[in-house]
């Protein structure tokens, strides 16, 4: 009976370290990976890593408060996934003027007024900032009369 059961164990041992070790092998593979060829970048930069293009992206969407397909098309042969590199939404234009304009504000009126070290935000201009969740900015913006009590310059 016992030799059975240390039997058991040992087959559970085996189990668990091949397991750790394809782990492992796949990390590794994954870390040996080519650097991503990207098809359509046209401002991010083309060396961006998956990793870091990834929660790029991901922060844009919780940005403007959207998933990827308000971007990004559904692709043709499989319409339950989307065609990244596919250039027909109007928002993946816009969005490319959004991502300079976002850069230029931190690069242009920013950092240069910042003396050395640089505190930490400095580029803290982001997506966020304006969006707050919505993709649509003015509409909340032309609600803002309701959070404040109006200011009657005159008055003064
Ligand atoms: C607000 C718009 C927007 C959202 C939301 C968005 N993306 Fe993007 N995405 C872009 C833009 C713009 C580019 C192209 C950037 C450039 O031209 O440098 C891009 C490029 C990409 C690319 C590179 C495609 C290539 O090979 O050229 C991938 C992959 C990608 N996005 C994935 C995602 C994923 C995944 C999500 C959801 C988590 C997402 N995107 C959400 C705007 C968006
Ligand atoms: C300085 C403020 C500001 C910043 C920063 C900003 N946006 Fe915008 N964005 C706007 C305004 C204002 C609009 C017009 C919204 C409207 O029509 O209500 C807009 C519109 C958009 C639209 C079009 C929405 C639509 O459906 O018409 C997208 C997409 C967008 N922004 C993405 C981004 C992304 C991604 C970033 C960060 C890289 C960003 N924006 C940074 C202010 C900003």
């Amino acid at each position: 009976m016992n030799k059975i059961l240390s039997a058991v164990y040992f087959l559970c041992f085996v189990l668990a370290l091949s397991v750790l070790y394809s782990f492992t092998t796949k990390s590794f593979s994954k870390y040996n990976e080519e650097e991503p060829q990207w098809e359509n970048l046209k401002v991010l930069p083309q060396d961006i890593s998956k990793d870091s293009l990834s929660s790029l992206m991901k922060s844009y969407s919780k940005s403007l408060g959207v998933n990827c397909s308000y971007c990004h098309t559904p692709r043709e042969d499989n319409p339950k996934k989307l065609d990244f590199a596919d250039e027909s939404k109007m928002t993946k234009h816009i969005t490319r003027g959004m991502i300079e304009m976002t850069d230029e504000i931190n690069e242009k009126y920013f950092k240069p007024h910042y003396p050395d070290p640089k505190p930490h935000q400095v580029s803290d201009v982001s997506c966020v900032m304006c969006h707050r969740g919505t993709a649509k900015p003015k509409t909340y913006l032309e609600n803002i009369g309701d959070l404040y009590p109006s200011i009657d310059v005159e008055e003064k």
